[in-house]
């Protein structure tokens, strides 16, 4: 299959004309890649259970692993859901659009093809100008992963994207390097206390604030175990990871450095903060922000893991900021290209 690509320039005033081809392939049911605020989506008619089988296939995803629903306005939602819970409501009220994705009970509407098999359905209403026209030219609620392969970072720009979906999918739409960097925080609103099954630039310090009472499912902090079935099926699988295995080490950032540095073996790569950047000769070094730049981080994290597979290093070390705000989710992104491998130092 040949994949087009097509530029944005202006994101922030998309004209319609430069969407309408890639509203219609999505009607038709093929597959579109579009950036969002948070990473590139790969989308496909969250309607249509045909489309969500092309995702899976272009993916590399196994089908039990469900799809959230983009839409581009609060009145798409009502069609999707059972009914809304309140805590979804003012959830929805104060950060739609934007990073935040909530699971509430599906109707009959949303095939299973979509919800993995799951009576309930995850739905976001990104802010990013493209995905948000696109969702709204479509007419239709866009079914969208990550679109890397399975298993690989998320992509954060379209050259990610090109790399895992080239030949795979109809389009590609470049709309230059996301904002956030990070997927979209995850709460389960379908239960009787709000649940965070992937922390996200909506932190979690942000959601108490609006609902008060939420819990965290413990799958964010610990390795899937046969006891510890995360909610989000997601979340169970290896993720964000490049070729060679990742530890993380943990603690205040000046020890940890000192820790690597002292665990230097052949062809090691290390991903640390700017501050250490000459700490670990012979190394292949990657930054990934400052280490009280939590924002540039999250930007930055998948880009620099894949940059990882351009090399030869046969082992990784990493640094990791604490679980404070956005800390949550750049630390978990880490653990989870680690495979929850962490040394505390
Ligand atoms: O920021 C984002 O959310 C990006 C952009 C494209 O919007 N999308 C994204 O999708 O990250 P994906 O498919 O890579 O991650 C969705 C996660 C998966 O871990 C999946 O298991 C979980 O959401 N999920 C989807 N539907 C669910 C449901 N009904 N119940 C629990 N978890 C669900
Ligand atoms: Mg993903």
């Amino acid at each position: 299959m040949e994949t087009k690509r097509i530029y944005i320039k202006d994101t922030e005033h998309v004209r319609d004309e430069e969407l309408l081809e890639a509203a219609e392939i999505i009607r038709r049911g093929g597959l579109v890649a579009f950036p969002t605020e948070t990473v590139y989506g790969l989308g496909g008619n969250a309607l249509d259970e045909d489309a969500a089988k092309k995702i899976y296939a272009a993916k590399g995803r196994p089908s039990d692993n469900p799809l959230i629903a983009h839409v581009s306005c609060p009145e798409e939602v009502e069609p999707l859901v059972e009914y809304m819970p309140e805590a979804g409501k003012k959830l929805m009220e104060a950060f739609w659009p934007g990073p935040l994705t909530m699971i509430f009970p599906k109707s009959s509407r949303v095939p299973y093809g979509t919800t993995g098999g799951l009576e309930t359905v995850a739905v976001r209403m990104p802010s990013d100008p493209v995905a948000n026209r696109l969702i709204a030219l479509a007419g239709v609620p866009i079914a969208a992963p990550s679109a890397n392969t399975s298993g690989r970072p998320s992509p954060t720009t379209a050259d990610h994207v090109w790399q895992d979906m080239n030949g795979r999918i109809d389009m590609i739409i470049d709309g230059g390097p996301v904002g956030i960097g990070v997927e979209s925080t995850i709460v389960d609103v379908s239960g009787d206390v709000p649940t965070l099954l992937r922390p996200g630039a909506i932190t979690m310090e942000m959601l108490r604030e609006t609902v008060g009472r939420v819990e965290i499912d413990p799958a964010i902090q610990a390795p899937p175990s046969a006891d510890l079935r995360p909610k989000a099926p997601g979340m169970k699988y290896r993720h964000y990871a490049p070729k060679a295995p990742v530890t993380v080490v943990r603690g205040d950032p000046a020890q940890t450095a000192a820790y690597i540095a002292q665990h230097i073996g052949e062809k090691t790569g290390v991903m640390c903060f700017d501050e250490y950047r000459d700490c670990f000769p012979g190394c292949v070094v990657e930054c990934f922000g400052s280490e009280n730049d939590l924002g540039t981080q999250a930007r930055e994290v998948f880009d620099r893991l894949r940059a990882f597979d351009d090399t030869d290093v046969r082992q990784i070390w990493a640094q990791c900021p604490s679980d404070e705000g956005l800390g949550l989710a750049v630390a978990n992104r880490i653990k989870k290209a680690a495979g929850f491998s962490v040394v505390e130092v």
